[in-house]
């Protein structure tokens, strides 16, 4: 029998430590380390205090989490990672950071060693240039919390290889996780796909529609939260950031950062953080006579930017469709949304919103196939 790969990361805050609690807890020896000496002090600290609730709740026996805390084994620096078999990084979101320790860690491992990144707004194939071995670099999205999010999206550059792909995916897999294969394009799935659920929202709120109104017609559709509502929960700030990186890469009035997001953010109105959102610390009030329009019209952006994403190829409709769901709760993905209410219909809506778009938005709702 081949002995169980042995796990590596680098960078123990938020994700790296929840990304070696997910192998830990699978059985996986999990090798870590962080440039910051208190971080690797205080590890098995912080695991343990993760998991304890869990023990306490009587979900978890004593024994599991020694166990769990027994895989993790904090090391002095990435050299001591030379017995990796997947190495996945979770440091600072910056290409040189992210390009020099990849190249200090293709010092010490073997050439069949994946290197994965975590990043969330890089580019997969920039952080694999000026390497040795390009072809053994995969991205490795885990969604927060790491160990509670089934969702892991796995982007592949145009030269990684099948063996770097299979080995990623197997071991994620088997540590529980939902493995959905994306193209190395801004955002990857979710957090591209999601940018109508946010900006659609703005864009009627621009027009005069209540934050309320817009919140209340997608709960009345079935979602879990509006999407302002959502803004409040994540941060104004956040998703101006998302936003604005979207736009940034791609260019395009689809990614528009509207005004109102920016106001938010100038006026520290942050959403639950700061006291004060869109919609925080109300709730939507009841949904209004013509919430089957809004959650159409939303719907409509979600499937025209998933059809895009879709066209640009490496992706499946039913993976986009199941990223959304489990990245964003969402009840159904935006192909599934699409065929609820029916192609021509979606087309129709589309047609509509682009020849009333201001010019600032003008080629906005074109679909892929114009
Ligand atoms: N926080 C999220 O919701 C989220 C979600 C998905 C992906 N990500 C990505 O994961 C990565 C880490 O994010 P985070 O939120 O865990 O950040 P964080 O600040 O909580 O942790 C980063 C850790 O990396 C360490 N570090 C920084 N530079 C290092 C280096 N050169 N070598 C070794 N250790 C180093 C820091 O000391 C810190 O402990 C980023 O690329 C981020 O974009 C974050």
């Amino acid at each position: 029998m081949m002995p169980a790969p042995i796990i590596g990361v680098v960078g123990l805050g938020t994700m790296g430590l929840g990304i070696a609690q997910v192998y830990a807890a699978a059985g996986f020896k999990v090798l870590a380390t962080d440039a910051h000496e208190p971080a690797r002090l205080n590890a098995l600290a912080r695991l343990r205090a993760a998991l304890e609730p869990r023990v306490v709740k009587g979900a978890m026996t004593a024994a599991a989490l020694e166990a769990i805390v027994a895989n993790l084994h904090i090391v002095g620096s990435p050299e001591a990672l030379g017995a990796a078999n997947l190495i996945i990084e979770a440091i600072l979101e910056t290409l040189p950071a992210k390009q020099s320790l990849f190249a200090a860690l293709e010092a010490v491992v073997s050439p069949e060693t994946v290197l994965a990144t975590n990043t969330s707004s890089l580019s997969v194939t920039a952080i694999a240039g000026g390497l040795k071995h390009p072809e053994r670099v995969v991205g490795l999205h885990f969604f927060n919390p790491a160990p509670v999010m089934k969702l892991v999206e796995l982007i592949a550059h145009p030269d990684t290889t099948k063996t770097a792909l299979t080995l990623t995916r197997d071991v994620t897999e088997t540590a529980g996780k939902i493995v959905i294969a994306c193209p190395d394009r801004p955002g990857f799935i979710v957090n591209r796909c999601a940018r109508p659920f946010y900006g659609e929202a703005l864009a009627l709120l621009d027009e005069g529609r209540s934050a309320s109104d817009i919140d209340a017609a997608m709960l009345a559709a079935g979602y879990r939260i509006g999407p302002l509502s959502l803004i409040d929960l994540i941060g104004a700030d956040i998703n101006l950031a998302a936003t604005e990186s979207m736009q940034t890469a791609m260019h395009h009035p689809r990614y528009h950062v509207f005004t109102a997001l920016k106001s938010q953010v100038a006026a520290g109105r942050l959403g639950r953080k700061s006291g004060q959102g869109f919609v925080f610390p109300d709730v939507p009030e009841a949904a209004p006579k013509d919430a089957a329009d809004i959650a159409l019209r939303i719907e409509a952006t979600l499937a025209n930017e998933a059809a895009w994403l879709l066209s640009e190829g490496g992706v499946t409709a039913e993976g986009i469709d199941k990223a959304l769901k489990l990245g964003l709760n969402f009840p159904r993905g935006p192909f599934e949304a699409a065929a609820l209410h029916g192609p021509a219909q979606v087309r129709m809506t589309l047609e509509r919103l682009e020849a009333a778009a201001p010019s600032h938005l003008k080629t906005r709702y074109l679909p892929p196939s114009a």
